[in-house]
């Protein structure tokens, strides 16, 4: 009773600053703990609910350093405080009040789940005093020299701790269901500015010690610290950059869009409760597109293409500060909950503020990315739910973005998009700062919207394989324009007969995807042509190696290195690695070893699997 008690106040705390409408009055029963097979942590007997960070950032050691004091709530007979760490050194545990020294014990390391740390308690444990180091190979933090930022002067050091990789460089319950609010003291040399997903400084300070505070309860995948030479570019009161200087100019360009988004956005699914929402754009080797850690979404620069045709990308990532970060996954296994729901908020920012056929475009390659994706899984892997027991969540398949989204967008063209859109909206507000699993949102889509079930088979969407008969079909004029040209060069016309001077970077990634596999010397026709090897478009120049690496092109060997070791985003890597050991495993060794330094632990996780 207590524990509902605190959550219903917490819950009204947080969305202090904003309206809630009342579209659903009773508060919904607190979840029950579901088990999570990423976590070792026993939130129901005693759990984390706030987190104090005093932490020194040591370039030389690569290492953070320091005390972690977790304030918790715990059952009256708990005997023990459960909490995950991967890598770290644990110096001592402190219980308070008091201060008595615990005898902590650190179980076997997993390879995927690191190792559990026990911490007895006591009936009257408020809280426990953990000082500890990180790993020089922390799988959440990268170490950047200063040859690998834009400013080439000083180092940079960037997390990436979703989806379990929090537990490298804090010790604590890392999993999705336990939320935390937390404060931070983080001491970096007094050249660098430090940035976290909280309330943030806008310039550097004497001493080189940045306070932070994140008043809304977060779980552990959205902790996130950068570090480095960093500016900020305000957009408006509540939305800016951080860059290193040489980027600042063109990032605060690219990203002008940003107020105009959250305005959207806030129009469709209720208001933005995180205060602010800035920008950080990392060095090129960040494993990701974008990250949504709350206040300061984290950003590849690949992204930056100098006309704005990557930035449905920032959609994405500040759709997740409703789908994901307000109403969250209760598990790894849930994972399309967040991501299903935030393609299709995406797509719906784009639609609101680009139009309907830009954003069919997008759509349109989002289910050639599903087709392609699909045809490479076993039956059984191609739910939205998906059973990643054992597996390291990281190397999940990537279909329930777009699976999951179309999913949406058959709830919503059968309910009519005024009906769906409150039932979503009323969906964030009921469920703000919760977990959520698949069963649960399954009850509460039979109850809202039970003659859309009717109609539509929520089960095989959920656990079934393949792409689903009824799954919504979307279509692009351009589009289709552009295959009857990738059609007609297939077939022998000449590169010099297809005008691509007006198409869209997405006209161009999509008439690349609809070229059937062609004979290198073909393919480099287009080449000498388009300079597509030298395209400056991220998705456009992957696109195109992709297909000539495909076709056995080696060609484009010089710009498949150039390539490689300028940037490390994962999804362009992976896909280019794959192909390069199945036609020149030597070649991909040899660049491997190059590239590979330069890497996040995320990526040369991935990549270690794939070339060896
Ligand atoms: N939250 C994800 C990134 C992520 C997922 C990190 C799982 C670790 C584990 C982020 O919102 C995302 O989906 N990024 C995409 C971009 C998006 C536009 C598809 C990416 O990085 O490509
Ligand atoms: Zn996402």
């Amino acid at each position: 009773m207590k524990r509902i008690l605190l959550l219903v106040l917490l819950a009204a705390a947080c969305s202090k600053e904003t309206t809630t409408p009342s579209t659903q009055t009773a508060p919904p029963p607190v979840p029950a703990y579901v088990r999570d097979p990423h976590s070792y942590a026993r939130p129901e007997e005693a759990r984390v609910k706030h987190l104090v960070l005093d932490l020194t950032v040591d370039f030389a050691k690569k290492q953070l350093s320091g005390t972690a004091t977790l304030s918790i709530e715990a059952q009256p007979n708990a005997k023990e405080l459960v909490l995950d760490t991967s890598e770290l050194t644990i110096r001592s545990v402190k219980l308070q009040p008091g201060g008595a020294t615990a005898q902590f014990t650190l179980g076997n390391a997993d390879p995927i789940l690191g190792r559990k740390l026990e911490i007895p308690i006591t009936a009257d444990t408020k809280s426990v005093v953990i000082d500890y180091n990180t790993a020089p190979t922390a799988h959440a933090l990268q170490w950047l020299e200063p040859a690998m930022t834009a400013g080439k002067k000083h180092p940079f050091l960037l997390s990436q701790s979703q989806a379990i990789n929090a537990r490298s460089w804090v010790p604590l319950q890392d999993t999705p269901q336990v939320r935390f609010t937390y404060d931070a003291t983080v001491r970096v040399p007094k050249e660098l500015m430090a940035v976290m997903s909280a309330e943030n400084p806008t310039s550097r300070n004497e001493q080189g010690v940045y306070q932070f505070r994140m008043p809304q309860p977060v779980p552990s995948y959205l902790l996130a610290i950068g570090v480095g030479d960093l500016e900020f570019r305000p957009y408006d009161t509540r939305s800016g950059v951080y860059a290193e200087i040489p980027v600042i100019e063109a990032a605060a360009r690219e990203f002008s869009d940003t107020p105009k988004m959250i305005h959207t956005a806030e129009e469709m699914y209720g208001p933005y409760r995180w205060s602010r929402y800035d920008l950080l754009v990392l060095p090129p080797s960040f494993p990701y597109g974008g990250m949504e850690n709350p206040r300061l979404t984290f950003l590849t620069p690949t992204v930056i293409a100098g006309d704005k045709s990557l930035v449905s990308l920032i959609a994405h990532e500040l759709a997740h500060s409703w789908s994901g970060n307000l109403v969250t996954n209760a598990t790894w296994n849930d994972f399309w909950l967040n991501e299903g729901f935030t393609t299709y908020f995406e797509h719906r920012i784009v639609e609101k503020l680009y139009g309907r056929e830009y954003s069919e475009m997008l759509w349109t390659l989002g289910v050639t990315d599903l087709k392609e994706e699909l045809a490479t899984l076993a039956p059984n892997k191609q739910g939205l739910y998906m059973d990643l027991s054992g597996e390291n969540p990281d190397d999940g398949p990537g279909t329930v973005y777009e699976k999951g989204a179309l999913f949406l967008r058959l709830l919503e063209e059968t309910a009519g998009r005024e009906k769906w859109d409150s039932f979503l909206r009323a969906y964030f507000d009921t469920f703000a700062f919760q977990s959520m699993t698949t069963t649960r949102f399954v009850e509460y889509l039979n109850t809202a919207l039970p003659d859309v079930v009717k109609r539509v088979n929520v089960k095989e969407w959920i656990y079934g394989s393949g792409i689903p008969a009824n799954a919504p079909q979307p279509k692009s004029e351009a589009f289709a324009r552009v295959e009857a040209q990738a059609k007609a060069f297939a077939e022998g016309a000449p590169a010099e007969s297809i005008d691509m001077s007006k198409w869209s970077s997405h006209e161009r990634v999509h008439f690349i995807q609809s070229l059937p596999n062609l004979y290198p010397e073909h393919l480099e026709a287009l080449d000498r042509h388009f300079h597509l090897s030298e395209s400056g478009n991220s998705e456009v120049l992957s696109a195109w190696l992709e297909k000539s690496l495909d076709s056995g092109s080696k060609s484009v060997f010089p710009a498949v290195e150039r390539f490689l070791t300028t940037q490390g985003r994962r999804k362009f890597v992976r896909p280019i690695f794959e192909k390069l050991m199945k036609t020149d495993p030597a070649f991909a060794k040899r660049l491997y070893e190059k590239a590979r330094p330069g890497y996040h632990p995320v990526t040369q996780a991935t990549l270690d699997e794939i070339v060896r």
